[in-house]
């Protein structure tokens, strides 16, 4: 969807979080980095070659091939990578900054809510790494305490061993016969994202939608990386879900597609430094790594970067039809509302079962 400027702007006005304008693109205080990776990789190894970071993720194995890539590309660094829901690691490093403890280096979350509030509290390093004017200017603070690392999207995914179709374009096609008890969803009220999911549709299509939804008996579950694993499994009857992330060019039998009836959710996954980070050269490291455009091009899915092609063909995230990457941001923003919707949801499903991430135990 292409944003006309001036709703852009007036939509970020509301949200402290992403205000942005270009004309103070590079504030005085942020650090623009300007040496090398080399040089960066250097500073990291003789600070001790270890950098922490929590990563939002739903399965402990998420970012093994992040941890795999990085340890490769820089021999003698290890990153120490813990993946667990955002909602629980912000929590941690809450705790950590609240009594001077924290060991963590650099935090990459759903809970995008989090960040303008760190930064107000001086908790986050003003710091540029390589390639900051290329991130989209809506995904990045002004002082360059935060930014988009990537994005995330959630697509309507489906086996074609199970059901062998070609598009699932709607969400009303979700209520097709073929999809009872055949469908598997996360649990809207264990995840801010998905929750915003289940909003955006029912401000389209209506409560009848959802109502209709329960009625196909929906397998819930918790986790997001969980439903696309069921789904991709041949030994059971789980065909199709909108609540997982698998990129946007999936192996078969897997394959994506986008509603056109609502809006499909996208967001800025984003990350910081931490001021008082134990490594910060190593989390510099870390982050330049990432917002390279190697890397960038190399994540199957949507670049925050403008400068970077989308995955598979696709337009940039602005120019996808049927979603605002902005608006994520601006809903998490009012926790009153999410609660309230949260528990609207949670009255209908119950809370949520099972071990999170339920994956790792299946
Ligand atoms: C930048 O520096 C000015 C002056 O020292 C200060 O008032 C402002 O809060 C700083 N901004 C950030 C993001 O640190
Ligand atoms: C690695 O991270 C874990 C979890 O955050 C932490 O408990 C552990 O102390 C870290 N290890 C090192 C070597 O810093
Ligand atoms: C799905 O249908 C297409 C076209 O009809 C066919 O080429 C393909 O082999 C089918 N795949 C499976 C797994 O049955
Ligand atoms: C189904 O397959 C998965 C992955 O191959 C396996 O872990 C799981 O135990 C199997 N479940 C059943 C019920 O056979
Ligand atoms: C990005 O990846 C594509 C497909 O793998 C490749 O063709 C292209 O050269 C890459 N571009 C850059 C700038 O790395
Ligand atoms: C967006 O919608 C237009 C008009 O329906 C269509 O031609 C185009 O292919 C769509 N783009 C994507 C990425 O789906």
């Amino acid at each position: 969807m292409h944003a006309p400027c001036v709703a852009f702007l007036s939509l970020l006005a509301a949200i402290p979080a992403l205000a942005y304008d270009t004309a103070f693109a590079f504030a005085a205080n942020a650090t623009i980095e300007t040496r090398s990776i080399d040089e960066i990789y250097q500073a990291a190894l003789a600070e001790g070659g270890l950098v922490t970071l929590w990563h939002g993720g739903d399965e402990s194995n998420q970012q093994d091939s992040l941890k795999t890539a990085f340890e490769a590309k820089f021999p003698g660094m290890t990153l120490n990578v813990t993946v667990d829901l955002s909602k629980y690691h912000d929590q941690r490093i809450d705790e950590q900054l609240a009594t001077n403890s924290l060991y963590v280096d650099s935090a990459i979350l759903q809970t995008v809510h989090d960040y303008p509030r760190w930064k107000q509290e001086g908790a986050l390093l003003n710091y540029q790494p390589a390639g900051f004017e290329q991130i989209h200017p809506a995904f990045k603070d002004i002082d360059a305490a935060y930014y988009g690392m990537f994005i995330i999207a959630w697509s309507n995914t489906w086996n074609t061993d199970k059901l062998n179709v070609s598009s699932i374009s709607s969400y009303a096609d979700f209520l097709r016969p073929e999809f009872k008890d055949k469908l598997v969803l996360t649990y809207p009220n264990d995840d801010d994202a998905v929750l915003f999911q289940f909003n955006t549709i029912m401000q389209t299509l209506g409560k009848g939608w959802f109502e209709a939804l329960l009625q196909q008996n929906p397998r819930w579950v918790r986790g997001t990386g969980t439903p696309a694993t069921l789904v991709g499994t041949a030994n059971n009857s789980y065909v199709a879900t909108f609540t997982s992330s698998i990129g946007l060019v999936p192996s078969l039998p897997m394959k994506i597609d986008h509603s056109t009836d609502a809006f499909f959710t996208s967001w800025p996954q984003t990350g910081a430094i931490f001021r008082d980070a134990p490594h910060p050269e190593g989390a510099k490291l870390l982050h330049n790594f990432l917002m390279s455009v190697e890397h960038q091009n190399a994540t199957g899915t949507f670049s925050s970067r403008i400068d970077v092609a989308s995955a598979g063909g696709y337009p940039g995230i602005f120019d996808m039809n049927n979603t605002n990457p902005t608006a994520f941001g601006e809903w998490m923003g009012d926790r009153a509302q999410v609660e309230r919707f949260r528990f609207w949801i949670e009255d209908k499903i119950g809370s949520a079962q099972g071990l999170s991430p339920l994956i790792d135990d299946l």
